[in-house]
């Protein structure tokens, strides 16, 4: 077979396993928004069958021979050409396939439905104990599973390069320590300063069909597509690529607070632009589809916060806001609402935190983690360690377990290594918008007109239509010229909250 016969035949079968994926998001995307609760059952079997069904196809051994066929072709004479990047990462795909015994791959399937039960009973009850087993288990079956993986210097690189392909603890934990210091300085002043902002502007009735028709416009002014889309509600908001013109979106409703489902909507229409933009004659192969996690979640939070939350965007919104909640907002002044939309306060809990301090939380979590699984902090230690960087951290010490170490479902559900992608993706979203704010002088003038399209065709060219060619620290350098750094967050967050707090 020639190398590029070899090649055609690899697209398909690629493309023949995505296609399963995809059958299994339609049905996760239903189990999550429409289906009754009595469907859940044989949904689990619908569920595992296709899971067992891509797997078996994506570690056939004629893929390996395919794959030795094209790599030493003139295919991937070009490393960035559409072809090599399929290769590459087939390539890393199946050898992450084949690595992991299927005994192991189903211990942990095993262990992680046991352990979800008895960690949601130890976070209601906040005992600690409860889980502790479990999560020695679970850290015992992590550390296997990237000793299988394999790894040069730290076991948590081979998990973490499961969400952040060729991302590595170094080079995160370098730039979390110089975030973490400017951080804790910035949220000890805000903290200290007399000006609080007025929460009861977005704290009270919001009439749910309103805040339905607000969200709605505006994912559709930031380039969300819903001739290709739609928005729908659910417990955990998040967003469904199901195929080429088909990405969902999910939110909730609080009819006692604005924000909470306005800007869930902003950061899921943001995750669905990146998706409804990726280069449609490739889906299905790597070269159509997402970096990384990190990369994904750059683009939801540079839409929800760096745009969303801005004075620009809202001087645009903010007489539409009077408009559909008339009897809220009359007579709210501007400022005091922008304020308010900006609260940063420490809190105990990850998912409620704002931008500021919502680092920090992550931080945690990975320092805690590494500690771990390096064997340098037993897990019965955990809640203390936690409870002790926090305060050091945030100024405040929680109440319980509950709100502190137990708050995630990520370990229960052995997700060791992910945490560091929601930091990551605030680094790449800053510097990616720093540089976009160079390239087009005048974002501030055209939000405050209600046009976003230039920023987001600057996104779809520069990010989207690239999907996979490069990864994210190299993307980073091809748009922006310069490594990951931690300046640009610092710079945004220092500027726009030192203005808000008189710092
Ligand atoms: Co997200």
């Amino acid at each position: 077979m020639s190398a590029n016969d070899a090649y055609a035949e690899l697209i398909k079968r690629t493309r023949e396993v995505n296609l399963i994926a995809r059958c299994a998001a339609v049905l996760h995307w239903d189990q999550e928004t429409n289906m009754p609760k009595g469907g859940g059952q044989y949904r689990g079997e619908q569920m595992a069958y296709l899971s067992g069904l891509a797997h078996k196809k994506s570690t056939d051994p004629e893929i390996g021979e395919l794959l030795s066929q094209t790599e030493n072709s003139d295919l991937v004479k070009d490393e960035f050409s559409d072809e090599a990047v399929n290769i590459r990462e087939i390539r890393r795909d199946y050898d992450k396939s084949v690595k992991v015994p299927q005994k192991l791959v189903e211990e942990i399937a095993r262990t992680r439905t046991i352990s979800q039960q008895v960690w949601v009973e130890a976070r209601q009850k906040s005992d600690f104990s409860l889980f502790l087993p479990n999560l020695e288990k679970i850290i015992k079956l992590d550390r296997e599973l990237a000793d299988h993986l394999g790894y040069e210097k730290e076991a948590y690189d081979a998990l973490l390069d499961n969400y952040e392909p060729g991302m590595t603890c170094e080079l995160v934990s370098k730039t979390f320590a110089d975030l973490r210091d400017e951080l804790v300085k910035l949220v000890a002043a805000i903290t200290a300063s007399g000006k609080k902002p007025n929460m009861a502007i977005v704290e009270q009735d919001f009439d749910v069909h309103r805040q339905k028709i607000f969200g709605q416009e505006a994912a559709a002014a930031i380039g969300y597509n819903f001739h290709d889309g739609r928005l729908d509600i659910s417990t955990h908001p998040f967003t469904a690529g199901l195929g080429p013109h088909d990405t969902r979106i999910t939110t909730r409703y609080n009819p006692k607070h604005l924000g909470q489902a306005f800007f869930g909507t902003m950061h899921e229409g943001g995750h669905a632009i990146y998706d409804q933009n990726l280069d449609s004659k490739h889906f299905g192969t790597p070269r159509g589809e997402f970096v990384s996690l990190g990369i994904h979640e750059s683009q939801s939070l540079m839409w929800e916060n760096m745009v969303g939350r801005s004075r620009p965007f809202w001087r645009h919104f903010f007489p539409r806001a009077r408009q559909v909640f008339p009897e809220a907002l009359a007579g709210v002044a501007f400022d005091d609402f922008f304020f308010a939309i900006n609260n940063v306060r420490p809190s105990f809990i990850r998912v409620e935190a704002d931008e500021v301090t919502y680092n920090l939380h992550i931080m945690l979590r990975f320092e805690i983690e590494l500690a771990f699984l390096r064997g340098e902090l037993a897990p019965k230690d955990i809640p203390g360690a936690w409870n002790d960087k926090f305060k050091d951290y945030l100024g405040i010490t929680p109440p319980d377990d509950a709100q502190g170490c137990l708050q995630d479902m990520h370990w229960s559900s052995a997700v060791i290594g992910y945490f560091p992608t929601y930091a990551l993706g605030n680094l790449y979203g800053a510097q990616f918008f720093a540089k976009a704010r160079e390239d087009m002088p005048d974002l501030d003038e055209q939000f405050a007109a209600g046009d976003f399209s230039e920023l987001k065709n600057w996104l779809v060219k520069n990010i989207h239509l690239h999907g996979k060619r490069y990864r994210a620290e190299k993307l980073v350098e091809v748009v922006t010229g310069r490594r990951l750094s931690h300046q640009p967050a610092v710079n945004y967050l220092k500027t726009k909250y030192g203005e808000l707090y008189g710092l």
